[in-house]
C-alpha cells in the first residue's frame, strides 16, 4: 500500500512537469485527486486493510493528497500568470509594411542634373575627393601664393594633399587622358573651411567640360540655358553676370529668376529677385597648355553648379544643413 502511494504520486508529478496548459492541469486534478480520482480510489482500499495499519496509511494519503493539491495550485497559478503576460494577438489587424529606404534629394538632384546633360551628349566622370594640391590649383593657373587660393578656405591633408575644394581638378584629369572634342559631366563632394546657412563644410558640385575646335560663348549660353529651363521651367528667366576665375576667361556666374517669389523679391533672394546657382567660363589658354592642348585651335567652356543650391530652389528648403542632419522627418518628404 505504502509503495501503491508513492507511485501514484511520483506518476502525477511526471505528468505535472508536462502538463502545457490550463485545461490539462485541471484534467489533472479531476484524475488524481477527483471524486474518482487515483487518490480518492486509495481510500477506499483503507478499509481492506488491518485495524493497525489503517492510521498510519490514512496519514499517508492525507499527506500526499495535500502535497498534489498544492503542487497542482502553484502550477495552475504560474499558467495563469504567464498567459496574462503574453500580448494577445489580433488577427484581424492589417500587416505592417517593411520602412524601405530611399534616395537621399541630393543624391536625387544630382541624378537629374545629370541626366539632362547626358541627353545633351555629356559623359559622366569621377575623380578623387582627397586630390593634389597641382590638381586643384597649380594646374587651374592658381600657384602657391597666388591670392586666388584665398576664395576658398581649404582642409589641407599635408603640404602636396588637399581634400578637393572644388570639382574643376577633374576637368585638368580627363584632359590629360583623353584628346578633343570632349563633353563630360562630373558631379561630387567638395570640402571648404566654411559653415552658416548656405555653406556646409562638405558639400557637393557638378563640373561640366566641353571642349572642341569651334567652341563658342555662344554654346556655353545656349547649354545652360536649355539646362536651367528643363530644371526650373521653361519660364524661369537667367542672366550671364561677369565674374572672375583663374582658370576661366572672360568668366560668368550665372543667376536664375527666384523660383520662390517668381523675382519679385524675397528672403530668400535678399530682395534681388535673383539667385546664383553657378559659376563658369571660356577655359583659360594657360590650362589648356598645362594638358598639352593648343589654345591656338581649340577652346572650351567649363562650369561649376553647387547641388545644395540647386536642390534649394528646387525643393524650397532655406537652410542647407537641413540636408546632412540626417533627420527622417525631413528626408521623408521626399
Ligand atoms: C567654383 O568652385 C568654381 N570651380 C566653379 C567654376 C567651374 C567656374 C568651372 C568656372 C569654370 P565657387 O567657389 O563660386 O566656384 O563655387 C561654385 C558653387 O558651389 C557656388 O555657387 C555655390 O553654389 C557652391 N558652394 C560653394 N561653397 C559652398 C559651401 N560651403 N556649401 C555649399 N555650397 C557651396
Ligand atoms: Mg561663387
Amino acid at each position: 500500500m505504502e509503495n501503491k502511494i508513492k507511485e501514484v504520486v511520483e506518476e502525477a508529478r511526471r505528468l505535472l512537469k508536462d502538463a502545457r496548459t490550463t485545461q490539462q492541469l485541471e484534467e489533472l486534478r479531476v484524475r488524481f485527486i477527483g471524486r474518482k480520482g487515483r487518490i480518492t480510489a486509495l481510500f477506499k482500499e483503507l478499509g481492506k486493510l488491518d485495524k493497525e495499519k489503517r492510521p498510519v496509511v490514512g496519514k499517508l494519503l492525507n499527506e500526499a493528497k495535500t502535497t498534489l493539491e498544492s503542487e497542482l495550485e502553484k502550477a495552475l497559478k504560474e499558467r495563469k500568470r504567464a498567459e496574462s503576460r503574453r500580448e494577445k494577438i489580433d488577427v484581424t489587424l492589417p500587416g505592417r509594411k517593411p520602412f524601405v529606404g530611399t534616395l537621399h534629394p541630393i543624391t536625387k538632384i544630382a541624378r537629374e542634373i545629370c541626366s539632362i546633360f547626358q541627353r545633351l551628349g555629356f559623359d559622366i566622370v569621377e575623380g578623387p575627393e582627397v586630390e593634389l594640391d597641382y590638381y586643384n590649383f597649380e594646374a587651374l593657373n592658381i600657384p602657391r601664393e597666388h591670392p586666388a587660393r584665398d576664395m576658398q578656405d581649404t582642409f589641407y591633408i599635408t603640404d602636396n594633399v588637399v581634400l578637393r575644394t572644388h570639382t574643376s581638378p577633374i576637368q585638368v584629369r580627363v584632359m590629360e587622358q583623353r584628346k578633343p572634342p570632349l563633353r563630360i559631366i562630373a558631379p561630387g563632394k567638395t570640402y571648404r573651411r566654411d559653415s552658416d546657412l548656405t555653406h556646409t563644410p562638405m558639400f557637393h558640385q557638378v563640373e561640366g567640360l566641353m571642349v572642341g575646335e569651334k567652341v563658342s560663348f555662344g554654346d556655353l549660353k545656349g547649354i545652360l540655358t536649355i539646362f536651367v529651363h528643363q530644371m526650373f521651367g521653361e519660364d524661369v528667366g537667367l542672366r550671364f553676370r561677369p565674374s572672375f576665375f583663374p582658370f576661366t576667361e572672360p568668366s560668368a556666374e550665372v543667376d536664375i529668376q527666384c523660383v520662390i517669389c517668381r523675382g519679385e523679391g524675397c528672403r530668400v533672394c535678399s530682395h534681388t529677385g535673383w539667385l546664383e546657382i553657378l559659376g563658369s567660363g571660356m577655359v583659360d589658354p594657360e590650362v589648356f597648355k598645362m594638358v598639352g592642348y593648343d589654345p591656338d585651335s581649340i577652346t572650351g567652356f567649363a562650369f561649376g553648379m553647387g547641388i545644395e543650391r540647386i536642390a534649394m530652389l528646387k525643393l524650397g528648403i532655406n537652410d542647407l544643413r537641413l540636408f546632412f542632419d540626417n533627420d527622417l522627418r525631413f528626408l521623408r518628404q521626399f
